[in-house]
């Protein structure tokens, strides 16, 4: 039997094409998925790629997937955390309800399908967990705020998971991608109307602008797909994996400029 791995928010995106790149290079793939009727018909008919439903909020349909999968392919050798939602806009303008949103899922989300394959993963003595970051987990824009909290608790949660489960053979990685033209931004293509928003009115319109065209020019999905697959198949001990050109060279850039002259750039370049 070969390896397994599993994939969270594989509907559309990243998660989508990582299964299919991962099936293509021969692997088990349990693509997990928030809704059955949302399986992607490019999954039909694949052999060795199922389909399993998990929200990663629910942590009962998580057990009940992680069972699942292990009795269908007998094992899980790499868990991509890749499920997330993306925010934008004023901290001042986002409800409640957003805000929680967004950490459940992409930060309590991770952590809560980490939680539940650690020990099946340390029983093995091997194992490998990548999780999604984003280029916003180490670089910061205005009106992130929350998205960028967010990836940045990945990061420091991967890093210090690292450590504590190195002596059990399983690696932690994170892949960071860029802009990836995905679902991703689908809720943001129009600036919302919210009176909270009228004093950022100015910033806000040239931020989102700066946004989309930034989507415009952004990769497609099988970049990231394709560093997912070297961070699962690298026998170097790396945590960060950056996917993209445009990644690379705002990490080096984040390296060798003072903190303050990159912000100011980071500023200067989405017109505020
Ligand atoms: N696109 C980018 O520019 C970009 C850049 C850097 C990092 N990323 C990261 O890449 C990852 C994938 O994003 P994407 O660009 O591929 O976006 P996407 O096309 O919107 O895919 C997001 C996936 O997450 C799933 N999801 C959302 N909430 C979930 C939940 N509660 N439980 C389980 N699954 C859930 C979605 O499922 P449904 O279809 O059911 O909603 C979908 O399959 C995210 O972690 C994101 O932060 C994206």
């Amino acid at each position: 039997m070969g390896k397994t791995v599993m994939i969270t928010g594989t509907s559309t995106g990243i998660g989508n094409a990582a299964a299919l790149l991962f099936h293509r290079k021969g692997w088990n793939v349990a693509a997990t998925i928030r809704s059955i009727e949302k399986k992607p018909k490019e999954f039909i008919g694949l052999e060795n790629l199922k389909c399993f439903t998990m929200d990663v909020t629910d942590k009962k349909e998580i057990e009940q997937a992680v069972r699942d999968i292990i009795n269908e392919f007998g094992t899980i050798d790499t868990l991509v955390n890749n499920a997330g939602v993306y925010s934008t806009g004023p901290l001042e303008a986002i409800s409640d309800c957003e805000i929680r949103h967004i950490f459940e899922v992409n930060v309590q989300g991770t952590i809560n399908v980490t939680k539940v394959l650690i020990p099946y993963l340390r029983r093995q003595k091997k194992g490998t967990i990548i999780n999604v970051s984003s280029i916003a987990g180490k670089v910061t824009f205005p009106f992130q705020s929350l998205y960028h909290g967010s990836k940045w608790a990945i990061e420091g949660f991967s890093q210090g998971l690292a450590h504590e489960l190195k002596e059990f053979g399983i690696r932690v990685k994170t892949v960071a991608p860029g802009m990836v033209k995905t679902h991703f931004y689908d809720h943001v293509f129009t600036i919302p109307e919210n009176g909270n928003t009228d004093a950022y009115k100015k910033s806000f319109t040239r931020w989102h602008a700066y946004l989309m065209g930034n989507f415009e020019k952004g990769y497609g999905p099988e970049e990231s797909a394709k560093t997912i697959y070297k961070a699962a198949t690298d026998k170097h001990a790396k945590l960060t994996y950056a996917a993209g050109l445009d990644t690379k060279m705002v990490f080096f850039l984040k390296q060798i400029m003072p903190h303050c002259l990159f912000n100011s750039i980071v500023r200067r370049s989405v017109g505020i």
